[in-house]
């Protein structure tokens, strides 16, 4: 095998076999294939990209690196439980996972949501949910099936036998700067969700300055192949692309973001957020086969905070225990009377990161109360003075300069401008 000459071809814009990506990504993933050969075969990648096939084949062979999970067996009560998952491509203030996951297993649909940690400045649904005093993310498999049994749901990190190619390649995307190609994502997102062995899946592809694609034409053409792939491996996709220009709900942090999540189970919580939690939530039940069900009913009567707690609980968390709250906090007001006419996402999600809520390099502590809230939304009338953002953090030392990242963030004007816009821009 000669990983040199698989470089080569890419370099000149030859597609490669099946049986050279076979060989190259488990050569890389034992060792036989050096990083800095890597490093070149993918940047080669990012300039002449993949067809779909050496996306699918490329795909194929992260898979196989490692185990892939079976839940077509699971039973409750004498029935088959259908499973459905979701995933982001992420954004800022992306809380979605939260009060959608027990919404659609209050429905007796199992969800199997292996999430992430946050990187940069957007955050990570494991990372939220540890600042719920007791709660822990790493489970087995076999926990993971009990949980998926008893309470429908789980969110939980994915065991390290899981795709373990793409988490060293996506590890040295990292530090080369080729993270940003199609196939790369594309072929890093399902093999990680293929592998995860979910039935059904919905993707939430994100368009805008908080998102990794800034153009829709680039969510498109990353929500297309992602469905593609998830279908060649016989698993139902659909994708929505969604807005993140600006970033979503009311606050972007750790804990800030569970108590929102909390509103949106009791029946309130801002519009956006329930609007991309209903939407998502019929496409995971749709592929589930119960079509026939209102998720909104289930956020009403109380169903879906009784799934929440028991899937907390289930996991050691304490679903009464109080959220942490920040040593500090820090108030950006008002320079002017008028409308609140943009808020920008990555700037937000910037501040929230100063602030402490997420890490710039894999390992790093987060902070559980860091974060951002703020108290209009695009289309606000807003009054000179008064209270736009609330920083949160237990360092204030990082104040300034997230002060300084969210102000930013803020674009004041004479009209409302587009308020009320739906985030669902395309399925
Ligand atoms: N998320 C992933 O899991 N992989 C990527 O390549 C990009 C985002």
């Amino acid at each position: 095998f000669d990983p040199v000459g698989v470089i080569l071809a890419k370099k000149e814009g030859r597609d490669l076999s099946r049986e050279q990506i076979r060989e190259v990504v488990a050569g890389f993933t034992d060792g036989r294939v050096a990083p800095e050969q890597m490093s070149a075969l993918l940047m080669a990648i990012v300039f002449r990209g993949m067809s779909r096939r050496e996306t699918a084949d490329w795909t194929t062979a992260m898979i196989d690196s490692g185990v892939r999970m079976d839940f077509s067996d699971l039973v409750r009560d004498g029935r088959p439980l259908r499973t459905a998952d979701k995933h982001s491509t992420g954004g800022v203030g992306d809380k979605i996972t939260l009060p959608l996951t027990p919404l659609v297993a209050s429905y007796g649909v199992a969800v199997p949501q292996l999430s992430g940690r946050g990187l940069g400045h957007t955050g990570g649904t494991l990372d939220k949910l540890e600042s719920i005093p007791g709660w822990r993310a790493d489970l087995t498999a076999a926990e993971m099936r009990r949980s998926l049994t008893e309470v429908g749901a789980v969110v939980c990190a994915a065991t390290a036998d899981l795709a373990p190619a793409d988490r060293k390649l996506y590890a040295l995307r990292d530090v080369t700067g080729t993270v940003a190609s199609i196939p790369l994502i594309a072929s890093s997102i399902m093999s990680k969700k293929i592998a995860e062995g979910t039935a059904s899946l919905v993707l939430d592809v994100k368009v805008g300055s908080g998102a990794f694609m800034k153009e829709i034409s680039e969510a498109r053409e990353l929500a297309e192949t992602m469905v593609a792939l998830g279908g060649d491996a016989g698993v139902d996709t659909t994708a929505l692309l969604t807005d993140m220009s600006t970033p979503l709900g009311r606050s972007a942090g750790n804990a800030v973001e569970v108590a929102e999540s909390l509103e949106v189970l009791g029946g309130g919580g801002p519009g956006d957020v329930v609007e991309l939690t209903l939407a998502l939530a019929r496409e995971m039940l749709d592929a589930a086969g119960r079509p026939d069900v209102d998720p909104a009913d289930n956020l009403r009567n109380g169903r879906a905070m009784d799934s929440w707690r028991a899937m907390i609980a289930a996991q050691g968390g304490d679903p009464d225990a109080p959220l942490p709250t920040p040593l500090h906090t820090h108030e950006i007001r008002a320079d002017a009377d008028g409308y609140l006419t943009g808020l920008d996402a990555l700037a937000v999600g910037q501040a929230a990161w100063l602030l402490g809520a997420g890490r710039s390099r894999p390992g790093d502590r987060v902070s559980a109360t860091a974060g951002v809230v703020w108290h209009a939304v695009v289309g606000d009338r807003v009054r000179r003075g008064r209270p736009l953002l609330t920083l949160h953090t237990d360092d204030e030392s990082t104040i300034e300069r997230a002060a300084a990242a969210a102000v930013g963030a803020v674009e004041l004007g004479a009209d409302p401008g587009s308020a009320g816009r739906s985030r669902i821009l395309e399925r």
